[in-house]
């Protein structure tokens, strides 16, 4: 799909806004005039609130070039921000894209919080999001199933600042669709030499990767990552992804990313119903692919490694038992009471890895590493723990200004406690329902360093959805949750 900032001109559909209460914007009004008053008539008959997502469709309509007209509502324009108008333009798509129109325009109007230029770039952002899809398995898609929009045409005056930003977005589009296909691949396809693989493409843009196999994970000492591999036919793997874009080399930020490519809870196994969500569990590890696109893609000048521990999570007959003792590369000695929890075990090594090899000036693991979680939040927002206030506010801001919002739970000794064991250092479950999401991040917790600002976000809720699929941004399963926040972080925080 071709997108293109005109400044006027014809299509088969546009699209324009309408704020809460049914008021017209301009773009709006101009088309109520130019066709007899016919969209103020069809908004009275179907009691359109103009709420957001709200939509009204005039077809054929006299006067003007174009043969549907869709209303879309923004809610209060004056609470409007660039992610309602993204959302506009992905209600646009998701109302055209196989609704056999070729072209679409979209006339977003300044807002009060948001400038026409930006507009318009969050225009093309939005509609890129919302035409993702995941269908290349699909090879019996009747006409009416798939996409007919080639083009979007978005209509400034002055397109070329919107122009500009829009080229930089690209970078994010690019770096959400990498995620979004990575969680949706299917496990007999994506297990952990092959998403190495496919990361092994990010040199292109100029990240030095390096995959570590399993004889080198056996030397460093990664014991607790290799026990959760050894019930698999599909070895580990370790990749790290280095982008050394800031002028000065420097310690970098390390994004680290729970990539179980498959969890099927191994000896401890998990029950049949809704097992093939598990491909999903590397949703961690595909926020930190997709950041590390992104930030390369747009150059960004900071220096920050992407650290993702693949593995599958299988009951093989090699597979770790319950009461295996394993021994991390941290030193510490961990008793495996639930192999389901296998989650930490891997981020164990990883953020130990990421903290001996590169002395971060800061560790932010992602992870779909509790069911919990969804039980506290839902789908809405992430759960986020962290031992710094500084990092923390940073990551909440980001997550809030690109809709991926977070909510901060505490940690503290009380919780730490709970994973003392007679038998080793931990272990890797409470044994208790309670603070599920607590404990599993305050497990990570014990393999940071002092003095190491970290942060984990647990995003079993939000990596996927159960659907349907109400969020216009993200129309398939996978989200891609994760990216547009650690990119943010990146340029707020990090970058120079
Ligand atoms: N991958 C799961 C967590 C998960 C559950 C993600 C549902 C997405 C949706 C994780 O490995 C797991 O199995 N966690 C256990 C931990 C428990 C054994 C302490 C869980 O949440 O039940
Ligand atoms: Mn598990
Ligand atoms: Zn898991």
């Amino acid at each position: 799909m071709d997108i293109r900032f005109v400044t006027g001109g014809g299509g088969d559909v546009v699209a324009v806004m309408a704020g809460e209460g049914g008021q017209l914007l301009p773009a709006a009004q101009a088309l109520d005039a130019a066709t007899g008053g016919r969209i103020s008539k069809a908004m009275k008959a179907i009691r359109f609130t103009g709420g957001l997502g709200w939509a009204i469709d005039v077809l054929a309509p006299e006067g003007v070039d174009f043969s549907r007209v869709l209303v879309i509502g923004i809610g209060k324009p004056e609470s409007a921000d660039g992610m309602t108008v993204e959302r506009w333009a992905g209600h646009a798509i998701r109302r055209t894209l196989t609704s056999g129109a070729e072209k679409l325009v979209l006339q977003p109007d300044a807002l009060p919080g948001v400038s026409k230029s930006e507009a318009g770039a969050h225009a093309a952002l939005g509609a890129r999001l919302a035409a993702y899809r995941f269908d290349g398995y699909r090879t019996k898609m009747k006409p009416e199933q798939k996409p007919s929009l080639t083009a979007v045409e978005i209509a400034l005056e002055g397109p070329a600042a919107a122009r500009a930003r829009a080229e930089k977005d690209a970078a994010i589009v690019e770096g959400v669709y990498f995620a979004r296909d990575l969680v949706s691949e299917p496990a007999n396809v994506l297990y952990p030499a092959t998403f190495a693989e496919r990361l092994r493409d990010l040199e292109t843009l100029g990240v030095e990767v390096e995959v570590l196999e399993p004889e080198t994970l056996e030397k460093l000492g990664m014991g607790a990552l290799l026990g959760v591999a050894q019930g698999s036919a599909n070895p580990a793997r370790l990749v790290t992804m280095n982008w050394s874009g800031a002028r000065v080399k420097g310690r970098p930020v390390a994004l680290v990313g729970k990539g179980v490519t498959f969890d099927t809870g191994g000896i401890s196994i998990k029950p049949a119903a809704g097992m093939e969500e598990m491909k999903g569990d590397m949703g961690g590890a595909a926020a930190v692919a997709g950041a590390m696109r992104a930030i390369a893609q747009r150059k960004a000048k900071a220096n920050v490694v992407g650290i993702v521990a693949l593995v599958e999570n299988m009951p093989g007959a090699n597979a770790q038992r319950p009461g295996d003792i394993v021994h991390t590369m941290s030193g510490q000695t961990i008793e495996v009471l639930n192999t389901d929890a296998e989650g930490r075990l891997i981020l164990a090594d990883a953020v130990w890895y990421a903290q001996d090899k590169f002395s971060p000036t800061a560790v932010i693991d992602l992870a779909t590493l509790t069911g919990a979680v969804i039980v506290a939040l839902g789908h809405e927002h992430a759960g986020l723990f962290s031992n710094d206030e500084e990092l923390a506010n940073a990551i909440e801001a980001a997550g809030k200004a690109e809709g991926e919002p977070v909510w901060r739970l505490p940690l503290g000794p009380g919780y730490d406690k709970m994973i003392d064991s007679p038998n080793a250092d931990m272990k890797n479950i409470s044994g208790k329902p309670a603070a599920g999401s607590i404990v599993g991040a305050q497990f990570v917790k014990r393999f940071i360093k002092d003095g190491t600002p970290w942060a984990h976000i647990d995003i079993a809720g939000t990596a996927w959805k159960p659907g349907p699929y109400e969020d216009p941004l993200s129309p398939a399963w996978a989200t891609g949750y994760g990216v547009r926040l650690l990119n943010r972080l990146i340029a707020s925080k990090y970058e120079e």
